[in-house]
């Protein structure tokens, strides 16, 4: 199999995890091209890739010249937010594959968009939720896929983490409207995509409260959902960047008739509980996975993710997280933000809004 050539879009913060992810994958995918307008970060990107694996990758400030001029097969992006739907499209309209940072848009519009436009074009669209891949996790979903937990109750998602000024003055986007949303949408996504895909799906119906605290940013600092799922079961979101004074944990539970589990740690990555009425093969590796945390708060499922997305693109099937997967998590924080706008309970179906229509959302409160 020919090895895929990525061009990475993007070489901020969060680029370091998809150059040891295109590390690590060096087998199968080769990073061609690295892109980012301030050229001294996609120099400092390209270096690292140069020392692990004697490859230099072009480097470009412009992801459009980078399409015309080189042969690329995949398209990773890493900018903020705000810039996704529009460059995510753009690649999509030249053929190419998306693997997109979270969240993968900010208005249902655009991310709808781009699961057409990528479905017309025959490209496989790819989300970086990353944390499904962390292995407790995983045990869980097949626990879930086992009927283990017998009918479904509720499950909590708790991201009690702590984002101060200085995480917010790094760069102009960061807690905007336009370009971010708060901390439901940029840190809580993830672990509101892991209670979605543990509780089973569809929404009904979400109520939410949301509020800007502590943080000078525009958008919330905390947010408290409740979400009633169409099977019935409920789901908890407490998610803050308020905590004192640093990160205590990402926390995911789920509760059945027959078991219990909870996935704790800085970033779901530790089983704290796991109880079920009858034992199972897996619980023997299950009881491997009560360790220790990972190195940073991203965790290292960028890396599995990447695998099993150049996977998808060789095979011409879908990936874990695939934008119809990821648009599922999108949806429910614009709900969220929707029901702290009203003051109401919004209906799941039919949403259409983006981030900024939600921008005076505080207004009743300040
Ligand atoms: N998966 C995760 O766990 C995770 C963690 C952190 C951030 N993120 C997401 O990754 C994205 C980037 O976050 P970050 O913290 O790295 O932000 P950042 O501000 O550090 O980096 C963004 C980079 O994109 C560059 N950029 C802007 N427009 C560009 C363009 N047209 N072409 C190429 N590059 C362009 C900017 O110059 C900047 O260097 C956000 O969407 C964020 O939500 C995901």
């Amino acid at each position: 199999m020919k090895k895929l050539r990525f061009a990475l879009i993007g070489c901020g913060r969060i680029s370091k995890n998809h150059i040891a992810a295109a590390i690590t994958n060096s087998k199968t995918m080769e990073l061609a091209v690295v892109c980012d307008p301030v050229i001294s970060l996609a120099e400092k990107q390209a270096d690292v890739y140069f020392a692990a694996t004697g490859v230099k990758p072009l480097i470009y400030t412009d992801y459009k010249k980078a399409i015309e001029e080189q042969k690329i097969d995949c398209c990773a992006i890493a900018t903020e937010s705000g810039y996704h739907a529009e460059i995510a499209l753009y690649c999509i309209r030249h053929g190419k594959n998306v693997l997109i940072e979270k969240p993968m848009a900010l208005s249902t519009g655009d991310a709808e968009q781009m699961i057409h436009e990528a479905k017309d074009q025959g490209v496989t669209l790819g989300v970086c939720h990353q944390n499904r891949f962390n292995q407790p996790v995983q045990e869980l979903h097949k626990a879930l896929e086992d009927g283990r937990f017998g009918k479904l109750v509720s499950g909590t998602a708790r991201i009690l983490w702590n984002r101060g000024m200085p995480y917010y003055e790094q760069a102009p986007w960061r807690g905007t409207w336009a370009q971010d949303g708060g901390t439901l949408m940029n840190q809580c996504i993830h672990n509101i995509d892991l209670l979605q895909w543990s509780l089973g799906g569809e929404p009904d119906t979400i109520m939410a409260m949301t509020g800007n605290y502590l943080r000078d940013i525009q958008a919330e600092d905390f947010g408290a959902i409740l979400i009633r799922f169409k099977n019935g079961a409920i789901g908890i979101v407490e998610g803050t960047a308020c905590v004192y004074p640093k990160n205590l944990e990402e926390t995911l539970s789920v509760f059945g008739g027959t078991g219990t589990a909870v996935i704790g740690g800085l970033a779901v990555n530790r089983i704290e509980t796991w109880n079920f009425e009858k034992p199972a093969e897996q619980d023997a590796g299950v009881a491997a996975l009560t360790g220790t945390d990972p190195k940073d708060v991203y965790g290292s499922g960028h890396t599995t993710l990447y695998a099993n997305y150049i996977d998808a693109v060789n095979n011409h099937t879908d990936p874990l997280v695939s934008g119809t997967e990821a648009i599922k998590a999108m949806k429910i924080i614009l709900a969220a933000y929707k029901s702290q706008k009203t003051g109401k309970a919004v209906e799941f179906d039919n949403l259409s809004f983006s981030t900024l229509d939600m921008k005076d959302s505080y207004v009743r409160y300040q």
